[in-house]
């Protein structure tokens, strides 16, 4: 079983995969965790992010691996664990930025397609129905107006953080976005075969029940 789920930040995919994941006790891949560990792992090396040349030059020492424990997953470089790390603004937008290298996206790719033939998996990211698993068993395209997954990502972030703001947020989903799906090689976009599933006005546990009906063959 192959399920993709792609779509823009903060739509609420890996909430969804996450859930639907557990509810069929296969693995989950959060494919996004992966850029963001190969952002996190060129700044520790002072390498910025967009400068794609020394991305690329670095890449064969780049010691990327994916592991589950306990069900979850953790994203280790040189053999550490780097996940409780890569959740900042500053990783994000390196992850957008070092996103667009195709030969960092392949060294990701192959890493990804050798999770999927080991496990029956849902993964989330962008290019994951259209570029990582195009025959997948099932796909969905999950998203939500700029503002709607502004909200939601500031909800998550305004107790942690007193200086969240909304409309920084806003723009910085917005410019993510607009990197994510004009980049050259596997951008984010809907595959042909994606359901759409617009949540700006679905809570939650509305999503889930909507994806995981489908993927059991209840509707
Ligand atoms: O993975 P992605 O960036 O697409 O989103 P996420 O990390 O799953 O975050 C979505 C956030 O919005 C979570 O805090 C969810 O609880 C919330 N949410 C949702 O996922 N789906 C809705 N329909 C409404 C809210
Ligand atoms: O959680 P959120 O949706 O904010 O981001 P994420 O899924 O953790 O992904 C971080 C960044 O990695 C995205 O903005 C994309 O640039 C990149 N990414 C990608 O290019 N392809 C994927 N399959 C997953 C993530």
């Amino acid at each position: 079983m192959k399920i993709a789920i792609d779509g823009p930040a903060g739509a609420g995919k890996s909430t969804v995969a996450r859930a639907v994941a557990e509810k069929l006790h296969i693995n989950y891949l959060d494919t996004g965790a992966m850029y963001r560990a190969a952002a996190y792992a060129m700044l520790e090396k002072g390498i910025e992010p967009e400068r794609s040349q020394e991305v690329v030059q670095a890449l064969p020492e780049m010691d990327m691996k994916v592991i589950y424990e306990n069900g979850m997953q953790k994203v280790l470089i040189g053999g550490k664990d780097v996940t409780p790390f890569i959740r900042t603004p500053r990783i994000s937008r390196g992850a957008s930025d070092i996103a667009v290298i195709p030969e960092l996206r392949l060294k990701l790719v192959e890493l990804q397609r050798e999770v999927a033939d080991e496990y029956d998996v849902v993964m989330d990211g962008r290019d994951i129905g259209t570029y990582v698993l195009p025959d997948a068993d099932f796909k969905f395209f999950i998203t939500a107006s700029p503002r709607e997954r502004a909200k939601r990502r500031y909800l998550e972030m305004k107790d942690t953080d007193p200086n969240a703001d909304l409309d920084e947020i806003e723009r910085e989903i917005i410019a993510r976005d607009k990197t994510d799906s004009t980049r050259k090689f596997a951008p984010l976009c809907q595959a042909p075969d994606a359901l759409l599933v617009d949540t700006t006005e679905m809570s939650r546990e509305q999503v889930i029940k909507l994806v995981a009906e489908r993927v059991s063959g209840e509707k």
